[in-house]
């Protein structure tokens, strides 16, 4: 009796300071990630950068700028910057907490209010705000490869929009929002090749254009594009396609009208449905030539097997 006693009691103990040593090693997890993921938020670095022409009141300029940012660079998308570009929470959900796109308009709660152009190229192309933090989840990967022009046109056009008052309520991470920052790469400045040479290509139906339209693919479907896991993405999106031209993975067998349906769509040859976390309703007001561009490059790009980004 007292030796069993005795072995409740121990198991007792056991259980009690397995708990409580559980929940210790809990708390010291998320001590840890929270001061990691506060000093990836934190940490700054500095870029320079050549001012570029910003055509305001130009109107081919920002219409060509409308065209840039509702149909190739998505910048109200997915629940970004929205279609007003006032912003707004991209992801409100715990755990991941919240990860806030901001107002880029004139109006109250304005991040841009006092940019000049270099802050505009800076946090575009490189992913850098002006106060040296490097943006969260912004795609500038996928955006530094457009040239001057497109990106004062895209200026532009967002500085062309009616105010709008909308406070940034900034990002507030739970657990996994912290584990995210802390471990995958989602910001777009440690990404990109700040000294690499932009291709040199004008808009038409060619795939040098196609290259650098290919720049709003590569942050989800990855740098060979040969997707996988998209980093600081939605946890309930599927990972993103092989686009490459390999056969039995990619789209090496399909034609252009294949591509097209999938692309504008979200209808592959087979007849399955796309996620929506692949931009096709955007993409749906893609031009033609546009669309022609990206075909042809695609074509041209090696042929991975799906999965290694
Ligand atoms: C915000 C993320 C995102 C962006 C940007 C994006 N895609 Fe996708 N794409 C996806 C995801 C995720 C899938 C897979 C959807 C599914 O499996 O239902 C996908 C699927 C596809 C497919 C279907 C492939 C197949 O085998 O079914 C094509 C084609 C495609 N994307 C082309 C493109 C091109 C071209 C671009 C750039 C101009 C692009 N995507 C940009 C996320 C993205």
């Amino acid at each position: 009796m007292a030796d069993k006693k005795k072995k409740m009691g121990l198991i007792m103990k056991l259980v009690l300071f397995g708990g409580v040593g559980s929940v210790g090693l809990l708390a010291a997890g998320f001590v840890g990630l929270y001061f990691a993921s506060g000093s990836a938020l934190a940490q700054e670095q500095s870029i320079d950068v050549e001012a570029i022409e910003i055509p305001e009141g130009d109107s081919d300029a920002i219409s060509r700028g409308k065209y840039l940012v509702e149909h190739v660079m998505g910048c109200g998308h997915s629940d970004c910057h929205r279609a007003d570009m006032g912003g707004g929470a991209v992801i409100d959900e715990q755990p991941v907490g919240r990860v806030y796109a901001p107002n880029l308009t004139g109006g109250k709660g304005s991040a841009t209010a006092n940019y000049d152009s270099k802050d505009w190229v800076r946090v575009i192309r490189h992913g850098l705000k002006k106060d040296g933090k490097r943006a969260l989840i912004m795609p500038s990967e996928d955006f530094w490869v457009y040239p001057d022009s497109d990106i004062g046109a895209a200026v532009a056009y967002i500085k062309s929009l009616p105010a709008v008052d909308r406070d940034n309520l900034g990002h507030s991470l739970g657990p996994i929002g912290m584990l995210i920052v802390a471990t995958e790469p989602v910001f777009a400045w440690d990404k990109i090749d700040h000294k690499k040479e932009r291709p040199k290509a004008e808009p038409g139906p060619t795939k040098e254009w196609g290259e650098v339209l290919a720049g709003s693919c590569r942050g989800c479907h990855g740098e060979t594009l040969s997707g996988g896991k998209i980093p600081g993405g939605d946890p309930d999106w599927p990972e993103s396609r092989n686009i490459t031209p390999d056969e039995a993975t990619g789209i090496g067998k399909w034609e252009f009208a294949d591509f097209e349906k999938a692309f504008r769509h979200g209808e592959r040859p087979d007849g399955t449905k796309l996620h929506e976390a692949m931009p096709y309703k955007m993409f749906e007001g893609m031009k033609p030539d546009d669309v022609e561009a990206l075909w042809k490059y695609l074509k041209t790009v090696p042929a991975k097997p799906a999965g290694g980004r």
